[in-house]
């Protein structure tokens, strides 16, 4: 596990502040007040997180090229200094599943908004038992500790946050459209590229933590996701031609998510959280089939319950479901 400190994000930062020039050793431990040695440690400590960092011999440090650098939890710290969120970032090379450190941090008491992010899944989950693919070098795969003052039954409206802060990101950041399917799918142009699990520990009455992992196929050859495991599936290389940086997207849904989260905790903000929702979902309005256990069913898609459910008319009758596999029949 690799982890980041306060001297490693001084140094970065020094050096981030001015790329491609030389900071001097002396300017680095004053700026991080510590010593030659300890700057010299951070630097290395860097180097394994991928940045590119020359030593110039009697003058100082100077940071190359970071593009390997795109999941560094030192840079990531750095990105989410203002919020509450991210300030304790966990990063393994490979993991099982990010949701299973994350829960047992959670356990142990962690805080709100502590981050586990992998370059790499080995047995990804999904949704509904599937397994969730997360190949080293082109996913996006982290989980975050939610502490949210909401009641269990209202439990799926931190997947809606966590679904609108990806649709933010990506439609923001990328410039492109991309559908969000009830409950937390986001396609384009009917291919998944994202997927969200939440998971929690409650009683009645109380959750005591939720762990919301977040899976998007991002610099990865989509043809490499196995159809039966996902369904038609793609990724932002494919879309928009060129690699993301990882850790950018990372950042921006997690800004978006934890304000989102804290307006689900007022009734105010739960009934704005839900319209932006609803204004983003394009199942709504859809004519959708239902796979419910060994039902299948088939519908209109009318409307959104307040703790998150889907309300179709099937046969001329209303229902409610809160958790199921739908398919839309026609691609926006
Ligand atoms: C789904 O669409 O079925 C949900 C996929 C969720 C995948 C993410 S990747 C990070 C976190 N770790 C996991 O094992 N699953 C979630």
């Amino acid at each position: 596990m690799i982890r980041s400190n306060k001297t490693k994000k001084a140094v970065l930062k020094a050096l981030l502040e001015i790329p491609g020039e030389i900071v001097s050793g002396p300017d680095l431990c004053r700026i991080a007040d510590v010593s030659r040695q300890s700057v010299w440690k951070a630097v290395d400590s860097l180097r394994v997180e991928g940045f590119e960092i020359e030593a110039v011999p009697h003058k100082g440090y100077r940071l190359g090229d970071s593009g390997t650098a795109d999941l560094s939890p030192t840079w990531l710290e750095l990105a989410l200094e203002n919020t509450c969120w991210g300030e304790t970032v966990l990063f393994w090379k490979s993991l099982a599943s990010t949701q299973e450190p994350a829960k047992e941090l959670a356990r142990q008491g962690a805080p709100e908004g502590l981050l586990v992010v992998a370059d790499e899944q080995t047995s990804g989950r999904g949704r509904l038992g599937r397994k969730w693919q997360s190949p080293q070098g082109g996913s996006i795969c982290f989980s975050v500790i939610v502490r949210p003052n909401l009641l269990p039954g209202r439990i799926q409206l931190l997947s809606f946050a966590a679904a609108i802060a990806v649709h933010e990101t990506l439609e923001n950041n990328f410039g492109v459209s991309f559908e969000l399917k009830w409950p937390n799918d986001i396609l384009y142009r009917g291919a998944k590229v994202c997927g969200i699990l939440t998971e929690t520990a409650s009683e009645p009455g109380k959750v005591h933590y939720a762990v919301t992992g977040i899976g998007i196929n991002a610099n990865m050859d989509s043809r490499a996701i196995s159809m039966d495991v996902a369904g038609p599936s793609t990724s932002l290389l494919a879309i928009l031609g060129r690699p993301v940086h990882r850790g950018e997207v990372i950042a921006s849904i997690i800004r978006i998510m934890e304000r989102e989260v804290r307006s689900l905790e007022t009734a105010q903000g739960s009934k704005k959280c839900i319209d932006e929702y609803m204004k983003r979902c394009s199942t709504l309005g859809q004519e959708v089939i239902v796979r419910q256990e060994d039902k299948t069913l088939r519908g209109k898609a009318v409307g959104i319950s307040d703790s998150g459910e889907i309300i179709l008319v099937i046969s001329g009758k209303e229902r409610t479901l809160a958790a199921a596999d739908i398919t839309h029949l026609r691609t926006n």
